[in-house]
């Protein structure tokens, strides 16, 4: 039952010592980080060609961008990771119930998705839902959140359809190519909450790990601790006011046939805290869906093949949580 409150509930708890389990070995504990800028795409930019030509080279090069002028008002950011806050900090109680482990369920909070597939945990929280196509009903979401949560989900699934709009054609395709392949028609929705922690130097907020959809809009406080691997260095990703994180997924460098990267990423644990985040996926493992993914035929040709086998996204997701965090399961499907 202790399980239930999560990280926080430790926190709440006053430990200073952190349990074992979230000991992680030696080698995934932070390192130094380079500086490096990470690129920040203003999507108002009248450059249409430019805007495609930066967000082509980020997301070949480093699998991260930023944006700026994406159209989601501030207030509703902020007001974002308000709610995710106050769900993470309500009532005990009334967090607990929405305690599980189903995937069938509307609203699923828990600590560490993979802890029983991983051999340590994550100093963090989360609670998610599949907002995209059939959300929830407003009364299964959290009372504290739902208001805000149906809202900036709304609003990001709008900007999904323009970023999947602008990769189409930074690849070389017609804008709706992505969209006619439902890429911007399913998203999850996930409040991250890393608490302070009494031990950083021996734990991690989230194990280094790609993410296994398409696209991901992230969308982080002032905190920082988001980190990127770039040529074997890791690299902070500022908090930069206004802008949203994005990046790119496996399944988009699947489909991509390896011209996009999904590139490792890691959230270190910091003494200061709670820093908060919500980061929406766009992919579904809703109704086990039978659409297959597989490399664009336009992006094959007899010098460039096909390297990956084709996958449905239900089957590729389950990989990834039977592996757990950290596992480079693009790799099952290369040819
Ligand atoms: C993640 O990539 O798992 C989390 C991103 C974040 O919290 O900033
Ligand atoms: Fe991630």
């Amino acid at each position: 039952d202790e399980t239930k409150t999560g990280v926080q509930g430790l926190v709440n708890a006053g430990i200073q010592e952190i349990p074992r389990i979230f000991i992680h070995p030696p080698q995934n504990i932070p390192k130094t980080t380079i500086s490096f800028d990470i690129p920040v795409i203003d999507l108002a930019c009248t450059d249409h060609a430019s805007t495609l030509d930066k967000i082509l080279k980020a997301s070949e090069n480093l699998g991260f961008f930023q944006v700026v002028n994406h159209g989601i008002p501030t207030s509703i950011m902020n007001e974002m990771l308000q709610g995710v806050r106050r769900f993470h900090e309500q009532d005990v109680e009334v967090k607990k119930k929405f305690y599980t482990r189903d995937p069938s369920k509307a609203v699923i909070y828990n600590s560490n998705f993979n802890l029983y597939s991983s051999h340590v945990a994550d100093w963090r929280d989360s609670f998610f839902s599949y907002m995209a196509p059939s959300p929830p009903l407003a009364e299964e979401l959290p009372e504290v959140c739902r208001d805000i949560q149906i809202e900036y989900s709304k609003q990001v699934l709008k900007l999904g359809g323009l970023l999947f709009r602008l990769i189409s054609e930074a690849l070389g395709l017609e804008p709706t190519h992505l969209g006619d392949m439902d890429c911007d028609k399913g998203m999850l929705f996930l409040g991250h909450y890393y608490p302070a922690c009494p031990q950083p130097e021996l734990t991690m907020g989230a194990t280094k790990h790609t993410d296994d959809g398409l696209l991901t809009v992230i969308l982080q406080d002032e905190t920082g601790g988001l980190q990127i691997l770039y040529q074997n260095e890791w690299i902070d990703v500022p908090s930069t006011p206004g802008a949203l994180v994005i990046n790119i997924g496996d399944l988009l460098q699947l489909i991509s046939n390896d011209k996009l990267r999904s590139v490792e990423h890691r959230v270190v644990a910091n003494q200061i805290g709670p820093r908060v985040s919500a980061a929406c996926f766009f992919s579904t493992n809703l109704a086990p869906s039978t659409k297959v993914y597989g490399p664009i035929k336009e992006l094959i040709t007899d010098d460039n093949p096909a390297r990956y086998k084709e996958t449905t996204v239900h089957d590729y997701t389950n990989l990834s949580f039977s592996k757990g965090l950290g596992v480079p399961q693009l790799l099952y499907l290369k040819i």
